[in-house]
């Protein structure tokens, strides 16, 4: 075991986002233009050798839990037998899909060792997911999601972002839907990520404003261990069930962040807002030691700023959208 990694405010590192690939099979209005972004050339992405190499390092620098993101993790060739090697690791493993492929893929996804997924979707109506995404492929979301369950990657969660005139009359018609199907609903308030730069706060349900209009239709009772866990948990009417609302923008929780990120590249970005990355690739290919990768990371560790900023003056959206990012 090697020293955590600790960053200048004391904040340590235990949770790692890996991006497996910036492909999607989706074309989220908030995530990407429709005819899709310039992809990274293939041989700039990590190979799995590399990924398993640098999460196993980062596992002795005391990262415990690992979410495997995208673009959609789930169209990188290769990807059960990828997630079957890092989950040899001593971590606990998790993905967020679109959920289009897991009807095909969640028993051999659960099978190589993987223990919980969250699906994101933003709507109930076939039209409007056509519009927000689009796609017309609602259904295949839905099988991917009962699949899931099924499977036994529990508990299934549910991300939704809600925006102003969009989607946002749909927040009580998916929470009831998610209590009858019992998925663990979350709504995300959206961030400044657009490839387009065109996020305007106004557009944005905050946490007040959804956590208001939920309470109307349920009684919502703090769940209070929240720890570096992003989602402020609701006990529904006194429980069992839960909702999440993660505030990231009006409710920050920087202060408690234990988050590092790896894209699909291999560079290493100590927030999703960092305006900096450090290269990983570049020392992988031309043969560092692990103790020179080790102090790479840990360097890229210690210059993380203490918040994101956003609303600020003089914050400055990355250049990299979400899908390159890794959510
Ligand atoms: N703000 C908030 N969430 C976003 N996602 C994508 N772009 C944004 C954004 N700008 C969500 C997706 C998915 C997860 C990977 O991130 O809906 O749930
Ligand atoms: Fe794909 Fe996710 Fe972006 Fe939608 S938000 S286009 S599902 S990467």
């Amino acid at each position: 075991m090697r020293a955590p990694l600790v960053d200048g405010f004391g904040r340590v590192h235990t949770d790692l986002r890996l991006s497996l690939t910036d492909r999607c099979n989706l074309r989220c209005t908030y995530c990407m233009p429709a005819e899709g972004l310039d992809w990274l050339p293939r041989p700039e992405l990590l190979t799995d050798d590399e990924l398993v190499r640098v999460v196993g390092l980062l596992a002795e620098l005391g990262v415990r839990t690992v979410r495997l993101t995208g673009g959609e993790p789930l169209l990188r060739p290769g990807v059960v037998g990828l997630v079957e090697r890092l989950a040899r690791l001593d971590l606990s493993l998790s993905l967020t899909t679109n959920g289009l492929s897991l009807a095909r893929m969640a028993p051999a996804l659960r099978d190589a060792g993987l223990r919980r997924v969250n699906v994101s979707m933003d709507t109930l109506r076939p039209e409007r997911f056509v519009e927000l995404t689009r796609r017309d492929r609602l259904h295949d979301v839905l099988t991917g999601l009962a699949a899931a369950k099924a499977a036994g990657l529990e508990p299934v969660k549910v991300n939704a972002v809600l925006m102003r005139g969009i989607n946002d009359d749909e927040a009580g018609d998916l929470l009831q839907w998610a209590l009858d199907e019992g998925y663990a609903l979350r709504f995300i308030e959206q961030m400044p990520l657009d490839p387009q730069h065109g996020w305007d706060r106004s557009t944005m349900l905050d946490a007040d404003e959804i956590l208001g209009r939920l309470g109307e239709r349920w009684s919502l009772t703090p769940v209070e261990v929240r720890g570096s866990a992003p989602a402020e948990e609701f006990l529904v009417d006194g429980g069992p069930a839960t909702v999440g609302v993660v505030g990231s923008v009006s409710r920050p929780f920087c202060a408690a962040c234990d988050r590092l990120r790896l894209t699909a590249d291999g560079q290493v970005r100590n927030c999703l807002f960092a305006r900096e990355e450090s290269d990983l690739r570049g020392p992988l290919r031309s043969g560092a030691s692990d103790d020179e990768l080790a102090e790479r990371l840990r360097v890229a560790v210690a210059g993380k700023k203490q918040g994101h900023g956003i609303g600020e003056p003089g914050f400055v959206q990355p250049d990299r959208p979400m899908s390159a990012i890794g959510g």
